[in-house]
């Protein structure tokens, strides 16, 4: 008998498993194939901030969606918790966002009007954070941009999914979307199954998938390389953040320090000249690092776009073709919000237009020349 399904998700990412969540909610019979395992590529090479203020420059409708999901978070933990027994490892202490020069300072200044921002002088930051380098002319204090743990984020939407009845296929791959007949025709590694929704959310190797069904946005990959140091003895409770690089203090004590941005790499093994670029941004902005332990280093692969902004929505021609991918350097943070929206479209919900327009596979800004 062929195997029928309400939606079939194509990866276990953040990103899917998040859909995975919204649509058990609503009682859909789906199922998500995951070439791999849960959380095993781009989203457990994330650092986890959710840099809504950090990370957007413009005002436009990718930050109202990154402050929307932002605020999704506050309630997401507790929620996770209950529903499936794992802590996402919310850490609150908030972000300085550095400033070395007056450029900086009137750049970063542009910040103020917005709620959970204040400008710190350069007295304040190393009364609040001694270690900070005092070669810097202040900074913005970002209470909001607090950080998870994404590979607990995305164990925990999947296990609560599972736990509402989604069937969860690891070391799954799917290799063909077929459109003819009723149902979507899905074709895994483990056989053929139907849906009469399938969700494309398989990160920067989505590309395949958007090729297959005869579109042709740009899609690849922005390599960043991490490393993560023990520190014992130079407290810090806040993310620093300078030019695209970061050290962020999880709980246990060891130091995330992020990242490279190296388009057109598929390679997800770090480099060494990566890492050294990477230590020299971290010592800018922390001198004592250059003290503490090496734990581990790390590379994921960013899914990249033409305009920096993900797909999410239906497929032009084919409304039960869905894509949740292209999130580039904010997956993390964007996870709630495309769970909701994608499950929004799925169940035939009227949704935010404006998200909607921004983030639609056919807009001009997306499409390869
Ligand atoms: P993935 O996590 O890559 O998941 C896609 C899944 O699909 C994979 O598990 C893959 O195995 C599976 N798959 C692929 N093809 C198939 C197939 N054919 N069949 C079945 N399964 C398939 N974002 C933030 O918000 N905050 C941060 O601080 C942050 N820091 C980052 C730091 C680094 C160094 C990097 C690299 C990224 C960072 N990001 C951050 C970005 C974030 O990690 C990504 O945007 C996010 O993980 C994308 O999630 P995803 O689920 O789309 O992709
Ligand atoms: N958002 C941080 C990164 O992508 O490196």
């Amino acid at each position: 008998m062929k195997r029928h399904y309400d939606t079939v998700i194509i990866g276990g990412g953040i990103i899917g498993s998040a859909i995975a969540y919204h649509l058990s909610k609503e009682k859909q019979k789906t199922a998500l194939f995951e070439s791999g395992t849960i959380g095993g590529k781009t989203t457990s090479a994330a650092a986890g901030m959710l840099g809504a203020h950090a990370e957007c420059e413009a005002r436009d409708a990718f930050f109202d969606f990154a402050m929307y999901s932002q605020r999704l978070y506050q309630a997401l933990g507790a929620e996770l918790n209950e529903r499936s027994g794992i802590d996402i490892r919310r850490h609150n202490g908030g972000m300085y966002k550095l400033a070395f020069s007056e450029e900086d300072v009137a750049r970063l200044r542009q910040m103020d009007d917005l709620d959970s921002v204040s400008w710190h002088t350069k007295e304040e930051v190393l009364e609040n954070e001694p270690y900070t380098s005092k070669e810097i002319a202040g900074a913005s204090l970002i209470k909001a941009d607090v950080h998870v743990e994404p590979f607990y984020v995305c164990k925990a939407y999947a296990k609560a999914a599972r736990l509402s009845g989604t069937e969860l296929y690891e070391h799954t791959s799917v290799t063909e979307i077929k459109r003819d007949g009723d149902a979507v025709c899905i074709t895994t590694t483990a056989g053929e199954v139907y849906a009469d929704h399938v969700v494309v959310a398989s990160g920067v190797w989505s590309g395949q998938f958007f090729k297959q069904l005869g579109l042709n946005q740009a899609f690849f990959p922005v390599k960043g390389e991490c490393l993560s140091v023990w520190n014992d003895d130079f407290p810090l409770t806040k993310t620093l953040y300078h030019d695209h690089c970061y050290i962020v203090p999880r709980k246990s004590g060891r130091l995330v320090v992020g990242a490279t941005m190296k388009p057109g790499d598929w390679s997800d093994k770090p480099e060494l000249g990566g890492l050294e670029s990477v230590m020299q941004k971290a010592k800018t902005m922390l001198p004592a690092i250059q003290y503490m332990k090496v734990d581990r280093f790390w590379a994921g692969l960013r899914p990249g776009t033409g305009d920096g902004k993900p797909y999410i929505g239906r497929h032009p021609e084919d409304s039960r073709i869905l894509f949740a991918a292209g999130h580039f350097r904010n997956g993390i943070l964007l996870a709630p919000a495309t769970g909701e929206v994608i499950c929004d479209l799925v169940m035939d919900r009227k949704f935010n237009q404006k998200w909607i327009d921004a983030f639609r596979i056919d807009r001009k800004e997306a499409v390869q020349a």
